[in-house]
């Protein structure tokens, strides 16, 4: 292919960003040839020749110029007929909906196989960092024991500005969806939900294995207190929402979405405000550390920007660890140690506690750190969102490693 031919989904704003950096970067391999939007007569801000502008999906996916097409749109379910019907027609694709992907993945990989067509997707996990083509190229799964990181842009603005800043946590809020981080509804941010998507989606790649969302257990920030926050203080450490997917053994990995206590001799301590940061952890060579930014207009078209150019050279993942004969599988049959605040919920009838490590009580708020089973945890995962609750992880994994 010598001529990129872009048939572009979506204008907000990562498809305004594609439209900027392809400008911007004058690339003369790749060109917008229409956008289809929900409201084409919709005045914009960026500089678009009105003739590219259709609401027509058809009338995209018919057009015989377009090689690829860049799907960029917020709902999930219009983002899979598209994708969907392109691949089955053979069509290249470009993708960066983790919601779409992480519940789609197997289908989409099935058709990419049988039509031998691509689907690139590494600007879905992490915007800027090229995690899932690292993993997909580079990462072998033999050796990889870990990727865990902080894969959720504006949940960590929101720490952060809480933590470091002593802002409020309404306030970082708002502040995040007014700077383009959020998602239309942030409850996906902050309920961890972003992360668990990407998570999976990372998963495939970092051991060829999908996981389905609803098998994983998945905790966020929206129910953190000034009591958590001191305690962590005192503590010296800070709570970040982490993602991690772990080999347990050599038959098995986890995997789940939870604040963490991070202390500072951790590379994801000093990830701060939208900024992403991906650990990966072999066996031969200990911890490797991805640093950048995961969300926001610009990083998130840069990394679409490498898909599209890496379709000039015809590459595709070739998913090769899902056909390695010795593949982990997935368990949530092990401990987690767990730090749990409560202050109305009897959190004892609630949850069971195979061993308490340390407990406080008072009038204001109390907490407990014990060893609960992950299998436990998703069991009683509806009991755990009452607001009166907080859960923060407290790493087991590796610790004589890097400690
Ligand atoms: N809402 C996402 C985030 C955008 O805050 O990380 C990038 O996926």
């Amino acid at each position: 292919m010598n001529k990129i031919r872009i048939g572009l989904f979506g204008f907000g704003v990562v498809g305004q960003g594609i439209f900027e950096v392809l400008r911007k970067s004058k690339n003369a391999h790749a060109q917008i040839l229409r956008i289809c939007v929900r409201h084409p007569e919709k005045p914009r801000t960026v500089q678009a020749a009105p003739e590219l502008f259709t609401g027509s999906a058809e009338e995209v996916l018919d057009d015989p110029r377009i090689n690829l097409i860049v799907e960029v749109i917020n709902d999930a379910e219009a983002s899979y007929r598209i994708v969907k019907e392109a691949l089955l027609r053979g069509i290249p694709v470009v993708s960066g909906n983790k919601t779409m992907l992480a519940q789609h993945l197997p289908e989409l990989i099935r058709i990419q196989k049988e039509r031998h067509v691509a689907l690139l997707y590494d600007a879905s996990s992490c915007g800027s960092i090229p995690v899932i083509r690292n993993l997909e190229e580079y990462y072998d799964n033999d050796l990889l024991l870990e990727v865990k990181g902080i894969l959720n842009g504006s949940s960590n603005y929101i720490l952060s500005r809480v933590f470091d800043h002593r802002d409020t946590y309404a306030h970082a809020l708002a502040q995040a969806q007014k700077l383009g981080f959020a998602e239309t509804d942030p409850s996906f941010d902050i309920e961890g939900y972003d992360s668990l998507f990407k998570l999976v989606i990372i998963t495939v790649h970092a051991l060829g294995t999908y996981v389905a969302p609803g098998r994983i257990f998945t905790y966020g920030i929206s129910t953190i207190h000034e009591s958590d926050i001191c305690y962590a203080r005192e503590k010296g450490v800070k709570i970040k929402l982490v993602a991690q997917v772990v080999k347990v053994s050599d038959m098995h990995f986890t995997m789940f979405v939870m604040p963490e206590f991070v202390t500072p001799s951790k590379y994801i301590y000093s990830v701060d405000d939208e900024y992403n940061g991906v650990v990966i952890r072999g066996e031969c060579y200990d911890r490797q550390f991805m640093f950048g930014k995961g969300a926001g207009s610009l990083p998130t078209a840069s990394s679409i920007l490498s898909d599209i150019m890496a379709r000039l050279h015809d590459y595709r993942y070739e998913y090769k660890k899902q056909s390695y004969i010795q593949k982990p599988d997935y368990t949530t049959d092990l401990t987690l140690k767990i730090y749990v605040r409560y202050r109305e919920t009897p959190i004892f009838d609630v949850l069971h506690f195979e061993r308490i490590h340390e407990q406080y009580t008072s009038e204001e708020s109390n907490y407990v750190i014990g060893d609960v089973r992950l299998s436990e945890l998703i069991a009683k995962r509806p009991a755990l969102g009452s607001r009166d609750l907080f859960l923060a992880n407290i790493p087991i994994f590796f610790l004589d490693r890097d400690n």
